[in-house]
């Protein structure tokens, strides 16, 4: 902490996290006066789980009507929000007094965005940008099943735009969840690729944002209500603690055997999840996802494996201006090198192991780039303007074409520095 500091935090508006705790959402519905909700979901949970109908049949003894819309789907589309508008109201589950999650990242985005789109009963293009003071937005329950986006927790939908294929969001602080309700058992019917893609994005949202620009140097315009405000201390203590549990559950999260040692990982994660998104949800990122988005935009890879494949390349470009912090990330992860400088040049080395061990490429070459495309990846990733001015370097245009070839290549400085005395000899 520092005199210069600026604490700017926003976080949803009740936290509700163990394992269990969907059993208790019912008569919180009553005791915060709702009467008639819909439940956003998609069809694995209204036809391979008992929680859609668990939670219909509890509001209903408390006296809540809740409908269900169960046609939720992975990334979701401007029109897939659209069409859910349209049916909402042409099936008459208008008015409604809250909306609640159940699901991914994908479909808190899609409650999210019809926490605007059904009051107004306009298509969701009219949000993106800037969202009026005017504009009536439902309260919204988010309920993750999944441990990685935070979006639980976050003031951002984000949504597919299908004319070109581009991720688009709509943004305000009044979109944070007024309940987010963190069940871990929700996630241990998670299939390994699901949870390692998550559990990846946990951490990349932990690391991106302790370190990133610090509030007191961020731009926020005129903004008095920033979405994102760069990182203060307390944004870097709930980052701190998520890197921990991180270091600790993400390997053995993505096992499926049902074991204590399974649930004990995933809840583990389950919160690391959430601290990184009181992390990232106030402080905000970076380049890992400023690149990762020009990457997924060549690739179609999903968003967990193109962070996972940026974010040892861009602390190894972080070296001279967070030491301190990489060298704490450096011992929660267990570097135990007794030289500081050692230990911060092995712990991207450290991180690109773990994500191989996920199962995730460790080369922008292995996720299918061609170096002639490198040049206009760094351009695209540059586009994300209010990532890369977060970045905390004074050369970003150069530190980006660096990170993206060196990312390319798969070189990290720990890899130089090993094969230099074997140079030496040759
Ligand atoms: N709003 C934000 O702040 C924010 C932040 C990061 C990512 N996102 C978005 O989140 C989305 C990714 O979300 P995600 O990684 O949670 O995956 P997801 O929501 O896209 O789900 C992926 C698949 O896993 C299934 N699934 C989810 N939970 C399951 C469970 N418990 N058991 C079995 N299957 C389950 C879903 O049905 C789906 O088929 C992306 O669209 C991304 O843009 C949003």
């Amino acid at each position: 902490m520092s005199v210069e500091d600026l604490v700017h935090f926003c976080a949803p508006a009740r936290l509700i996290m163990g394992a269990g705790a969907r059993t208790r959402l019912p008569a919180l519905l009553q005791r915060l006066g709702y009467q008639r909700g819909l439940i956003v979901t998609d069809r694995f949970f209204t036809l391979s789980t008992p929680w859609v109908e668990e939670l219909v049949s509890g509001a209903r003894a408390h006296g809540v009507t809740l409908t269900v819309y169960d046609g939720g789907a992975p990334d979701p589309t401007t029109t897939l929000c659209d069409d859910a508008t349209a049916a909402l109201h042409a099936r008459g589950d208008l008015p409604l007094d809250h909306v609640i999650a159940l699901g991914g990242g994908s479909n808190i985005d899609l409650a999210k965005a019809l926490c605007l789109t059904l009051p107004a009963g306009a298509p969701v293009r009219t949000f993106i940008g800037r969202i009026d003071s005017a504009t009536p937005v439902l309260p919204l329950i988010a309920m993750p099943t999944t441990a990685g986006t935070g979006s639980e927790a976050t003031p951002g939908a984000i949504l597919v735009d299908p004319d070109n294929a581009t991720k688009v969001a709509v943004m305000d602080n009044r979109l944070r969840p007024a309940v987010a309700l963190i069940d871990p058992e929700f996630t241990y019917t998670c299939p390994p690729r699901v949870t390692a893609d998550a559990g990846i994005d946990a951490l990349t949202h932990a690391v991106e944002s302790y370190l990133t620009m610090d509030a007191a140097q961020f731009e926020r315009g005129d903004d008095p209500d920033p979405g994102y405000s760069g990182r203060n201390a307390l944004t870097m203590l709930f980052a701190r603690e998520s890197i921990r549990l991180c270091a600790r559950h993400l390997r053995r999260s993505h096992a499926t055997d049902g074991s204590a040692a399974m649930r004990d990982a995933r809840t583990g994660m389950s919160h690391a999840s959430v601290y990184a998104a009181l992390s990232y949800g106030s402080a905000g990122l970076n380049a890992v996802h400023g690149i990762a988005y020009a990457v997924a935009g060549l690739t179609h890879l999903s968003h967990g494996t193109t962070n996972a494949v940026m974010l040892p390349y861009v602390l190894d470009a972080l070296r001279d201006v967070r030491r301190d912090e990489l060298l704490t990330i450096a011992r929660l992860f267990d570097v135990d090198d007794v030289d500081a400088d050692a230990a911060i040049e092995r712990l991207p080395a450290v991180l690109r192991e773990l994500i191989g061990a996920l199962g995730v490429p460790i080369t922008l070459a292995a996720c299918g780039i061609e170096e002639g495309d490198l040049d206009t990846l760094t351009r695209d990733a540059l586009a994300v303007t209010r990532l890369a001015k977060a970045f905390p370097v004074p050369d970003v245009d150069a530190r980006y074409a660096r990170i993206v070839r060196n990312a390319w290549a798969g070189r990290l400085s720990f890899d130089d520095a090993r094969a230099a005395p074997q140079r030496r000899v040759a």
